[in-house]
């Protein structure tokens, strides 16, 4: 018999999987915000050089709304871009937000949802559960696979020269998610591998964290990593791949449901760190630290690491603690063929500064908290020690 402690789990109530999709964004629109009149998108300058922004905001415009676009989102948004995209987002008195992009843009866009329309100043929200009254309408359309948060209650904003901040709130569930491989195509190898094994964190970390795991949670994780493992390298080397791309989106969603609810943990405190101090990308900076956290939970989290073995290394045999070591060694396998960096050394980091990495990590009490062994400071450091 399983005992199963008690539990709540939220996710975003609608979801459209389905290739092209996007193209047919407005319909969607009408279907479900038919009161809705002017559209704001928030996107990076990257993806809008794609061009693949045109045809959902001329859907969106067939549909009868008038559209804004604001392309000026920086990655690991700093809270000038939300405060600039806020402004636009006034003065064109948008009624209906739109991210479309990574989980840069997207962040930006929940937030401009909740401060549209609200007197709280974005200082105001930091934290759990800070945010009051309701946003406007908030559709994500996410363009990598990577970070969820199409399907999460989190943004993280750049608050300092190196330190990010999150506001955790229920608001910051959008209304729809939608997920169209054929924006993904276009994405680079590198990021394709970085932004996957950022969702691949997520599940595993999800699957692990101390507080709140669950069996939905459970359930998302396992069936994220599954699809991830099996189609990230074939993403990478084959980037045209339909197929292979929406399980990739599909994977990355799952992992954001189960995490939204079963949160991350020293994997991300770790990595950020990296990107704060390096101008490192989130997903390579949680991949250079993975396996050296691994290692690190094994002597506490090996039966749970051995359970996850079964989805990514299936012919993993032996005992309990073989088959936990595998997941670490498929992890280092498929950073290694998808050939992004390994080491600390490779993105400029070295022995001087890794007493710094060391002390910002310890300020992620949130995520620490979350993993199941106790991490001291000089746990933080030897981890990173280990992966310099
Ligand atoms: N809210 C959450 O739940 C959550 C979870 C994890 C990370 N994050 C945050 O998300 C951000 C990282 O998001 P990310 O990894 O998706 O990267 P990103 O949004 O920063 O984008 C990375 C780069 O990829 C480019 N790009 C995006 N889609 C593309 C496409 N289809 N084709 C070509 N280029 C494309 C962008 O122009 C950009 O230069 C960080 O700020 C991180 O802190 C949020
Ligand atoms: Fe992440």
């Amino acid at each position: 018999m399983h005992d199963f402690p008690p539990f709540a789990f939220s996710t975003v109530a609608h979801i459209v999987a389905e290739p092209g999709a996007a193209a047919n964004l407005g319909a969607l629109l009408r279907q479900h915000f038919p009161r809705a009149r002017r559209a704001l998108f928030v996107t990076d300058a990257g993806f809008l050089r794609t061009g693949l922004v045109q045809a959902p905001v001329a859907s969106v415009k067939a549909a009868g709304l008038a559209c804004e676009i604001y392309s000026e989102v920086i990655a690991d948004p700093p809270e000038k871009t939300i405060l600039d995209a806020l402004d636009v987002a006034r003065v064109a008195a948008s009624d209906i937000i739109i991210g479309i992009g990574g989980g840069s843009s997207m962040d930006v866009a929940k937030l401009i949802a909740v401060l549209a329309n609200s007197d709280q100043a974005l200082s105001a929200i930091y934290g759990i559960g800070n945010v009051v009254g309701q946003r406007l309408p908030l559709v994500q359309i996410p363009t990598t696979a990577g970070t969820g948060s199409e399907v999460t209650n989190i943004a993280i904003v750049t608050t300092g020269a190196t330190t990010k901040m999150g506001i955790v709130a229920p608001q910051l569930y959008a209304d729809l998610a939608l997920l169209d491989a054929e924006l993904t195509l276009g994405l680079p190898p590198a990021v394709t591998a970085a932004t996957g094994i950022d969702a691949m964190v997520h599940a595993i970390e999800a699957y692990t964290t101390r507080h709140k795991k669950n069996p939905l949670s459970d359930m998302l994780a396992k069936q994220a990593l599954g699809l991830l493992s099996a189609n990230l390298l074939h993403a990478c080397e084959h980037g045209r791949d339909l197929a292979a791309r929406q399980a990739m989106l599909l994977g990355a969603m799952l992992a954001g449901q189960a995490f939204s609810n079963a949160p991350v943990a020293a994997v991300h405190a770790l990595a950020y760190p990296i990107g704060g101090n390096f101008h490192v990308p989130h997903g390579l900076s949680n991949s250079l630290v993975l396996p050296h956290v691994l290692r690190f939970n094994m002597p506490v989290a090996t039966p749970l690491y051995a359970e996850l073995a079964e989805v990514v290394v299936p012919q993993a045999s032996g005992s309990t603690e073989a088959r936990a070591e595998a997941l670490v060694i498929a992890m280092e396998q498929l950073a290694a063929a998808a050939g992004i960096e390994r080491r600390l050394q490779q993105v400029g980091i070295t022995e001087q500064d890794l007493d710094k990495l060391a002390d910002d990590a310890m300020l992620q009490t949130r995520l620490l908290g979350n993993n199941l062994r106790h991490v001291s400071r000089d746990d933080a450091r030897a981890i990173y020690a280990a992966a310099l």
